[in-house]
């Protein structure tokens, strides 16, 4: 069984001997591929649809991972509370679908579970939620699959809210502060964000709109990947 990079890049954020929750597991590719390279002390799989949630246990069944991995059929992290899990894994879902799934999980503030988050939209509004609401993002990485580009935000509560800038919000804070260590992501992150900011701009001109905060941010952005 193969993972592509993106669900590599995922796994990769697995410590050994986790137990995991891989919410809207689908196939269950994620807890598949980590039991049985033995990095797993157990998983919960669930998805909120059923079709996906019976292919993920037919797979689990035919692989003789029951035992070790159960599944559930619920909405996010509902009812998953009695789990012993020690981490999260919300993968290929939108960054508003993430937030509001983690806003409706208090019991995930108050173990500190870490959290795998795999956002396909709205990456700048799950970044604000974790920045203000007290989430330490303690990694971030990136994986391109199929010719696309994946950003991997991991956190942890810790209770304490973060100031934030735009380009915090564009770029991750952690990008920022670590970006010599992977240049090629980075500066692919800062293009992508130059490409988004340039269509506004010009949507803004068009309009006759003030496009001084955008051509700041533009700047700013072209400045980061320079340095
Ligand atoms: C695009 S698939 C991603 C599958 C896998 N996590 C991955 O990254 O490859 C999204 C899955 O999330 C499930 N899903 C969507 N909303 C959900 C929710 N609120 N709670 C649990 N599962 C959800 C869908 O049914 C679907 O199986």
């Amino acid at each position: 069984m193969k993972l592509d990079d993106r669900l590599l890049a995922v796994a990769s954020c697995v410590p050994d001997g986790a137990y995991l929750a891989d919410v809207g597991t689908d196939h269950a590719y994620l807890p598949l591929w980590l039991a049985k390279k033995g990095k797993l002390s157990g998983a919960v799989a669930s998805d909120i649809h059923k079709a996906p949630l019976d292919s993920a246990d037919k797979n689990i069944r035919e692989a003789g991972f029951s035992a070790l991995i159960h599944t559930v059929l619920t909405d996010g992290l509902q009812g998953l509370e009695d789990y012993p899990m020690t981490d999260i894994a919300i993968a290929g879902m939108g960054g508003l679908m993430i937030k509001g799934i983690l806003e409706k999980a208090h019991f995930v503030r108050e173990r500190h579970i870490r959290l795998i988050l795999q956002p396909m939209q709205h990456i700048p509004d799950l970044r604000r939620y974790l920045y203000e609401n007290g989430f330490a993002v303690t990694k971030e990485l990136q994986a391109t699959a199929d010719g696309k580009f994946y950003q991997i935000i991991c956190a942890v509560y810790d209770g304490i809210s973060r100031e934030y800038t735009e380009k915090d919000l564009l770029l991750g804070r952690y990008n920022i502060e670590h970006k010599t260590e992977n240049a090629e992501n980075f500066c692919r992150l800062c293009e992508r964000q130059l490409d988004v900011l340039r269509e506004k701009i010009k949507g803004l001109e068009k309009g006759s709109y003030d496009t001084r905060k955008e051509k700041a941010l533009y700047q700013s952005i072209a400045n980061e990947m320079k340095g």
